[in-house]
């Protein structure tokens, strides 16, 4: 077999001046590359087609100069992006792998590649199958568990308590109004339109808002104060949830979603109050807290999900030819539901 054009989204140029990725400067997709399916050596690794990517928000964190510290490795100037997607082995020289399997794991935003890590793929498995595969890079993937993990370590939850819950329509502030709900709690939930709003009530919220339309201070005013905060976006939100606290309330820091593209940090002008009203904070890793509770995860989302208990939504862009309008638009908050790229089908 001939060689074949192996499309690829290339991971260009770091964003300096603007403040979002920009498609074509920042990411830019390439068709020059080709690759013999049959034939390209393997060298002990395997030939992966890739299916579905994930597209989540730290990934504009990974396009910074490598000398920036932070709690993930930058990307490399001229290489491919890459994260957590599922994919089918086309061929394979390790005895962990045969051709037909479909692993889950970090893949290259590229249609098919082989890695240099093989330890970084597993064979996926999926205890609902009724589930497509991309829910696996979604609410029965990395951001569920970021809401399950966090959720269970420190929460701390009582039924009858108030949480606040921002950005509550993506994949990981919607599966936590559902296990707040699920935990007896009256859920506060904010979102940036009003489908999302919409969403957000029928995922069970209590109270929904567009927080672009209608003021966060005034809602935890009237509906708080708050028991536990759980901080998807940093900012003045952070600050306003502060403000509206009870006595020993919670706020899990899970994101600051609002200073990703290269807004000024922002200083909490408040934080006396965590003194006063004696708050716990505590930043959530994922990565952290997964060889914990990884198996409870699997025995119990998947389920839920498959059944209707839990509901979670998907925003698809097909091809990586539109991979960087994807990246940009989880940014800016143009996304409607948890973004996958489908680059194949099965
Ligand atoms: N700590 C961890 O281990 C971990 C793991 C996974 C995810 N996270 C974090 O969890 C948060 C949610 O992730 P996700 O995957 O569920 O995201 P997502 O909902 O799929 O997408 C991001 C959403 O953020 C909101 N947003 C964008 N710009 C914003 C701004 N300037 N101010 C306020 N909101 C803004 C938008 O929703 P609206 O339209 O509602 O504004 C956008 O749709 C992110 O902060 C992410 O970085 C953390």
């Amino acid at each position: 077999m001939a060689p074949i054009t192996n499309g690829r989204l290339i991971f260009k140029e770091i964003p300096t001046g603007e403040r979002y990725p920009i498609p074509g400067k920042t990411t830019v997709y390439d068709a020059t590359s080709t690759i013999d399916l049959e034939n390209e050596p393997l060298d002990g690794s395997v030939l992966v087609k890739t299916l579905v990517l994930s597209v989540d928000p730290y990934l504009r964190g990974k396009m910074r100069a490598p000398e920036r510290q932070s709690y993930t490795p930058p990307f490399f100037v001229g290489e491919p992006l890459y994260n957590f997607g599922v994919g089918k082995v086309v061929r394979s020289e390790n005895s962990a792998f045969k051709a037909g399997d479909h692993v889950y794991g970090v893949l290259d935003f590229a249609e098919y590649f082989i890695p240099k890590d093989i330890t970084k793929l597993e064979v996926i498995v999926r205890p609902e199958p009724t589930l497509p595969y991309s829910v696996y890079v979604g609410a029965a993937g990395m951001p569920g568990q970021t809401s399950y993990y966090g959720w269970k370590e420190y929460a701390k939850a009582k039924a009858g308590e108030v949480v606040f819950v921002t950005t509550a329509a993506g994949p990981v502030g919607s599966l936590v109004v559902q296990l707040a709900k699920q935990d007896g709690l009256k859920v506060i939930a904010s979102a940036g339109t009003d489908e999302k709003v919409k969403f957000c009530k029928e995922i069970g919220a209590d109270v929904a808002f567009n927080y672009k339309t209608t003021n966060t201070a005034d809602v935890l005013a009237k509906e708080g104060p708050i028991d536990i905060y759980w901080d998807n976006v940093g900012g003045p939100t952070l600050e306003t949830a502060i403000a509206n606290t009870a006595l020993q309330a919670r706020i899990i820091i899970c994101g600051y979603i609002s200073q990703y593209n290269g807004e000024e940090d922002y200083g909490i002008k408040n934080i006396k109050n965590v003194l006063f009203n004696q708050l716990s904070i505590n930043g959530l890793y994922v990565t952290a807290h997964h060889e914990r509770y990884k198996d409870e995860f699997y025995q119990v989302i998947p389920k839920k999900l498959a059944s209707g208990e839990f509901k979670y939504t998907e925003d698809i862009t097909r091809g990586l030819e539109s991979g960087g309008e994807a990246i940009l638009e989880v940014q800016k908050g143009l996304n409607t539901a948890k973004k996958i790229i489908v680059v194949a089908d099965d």
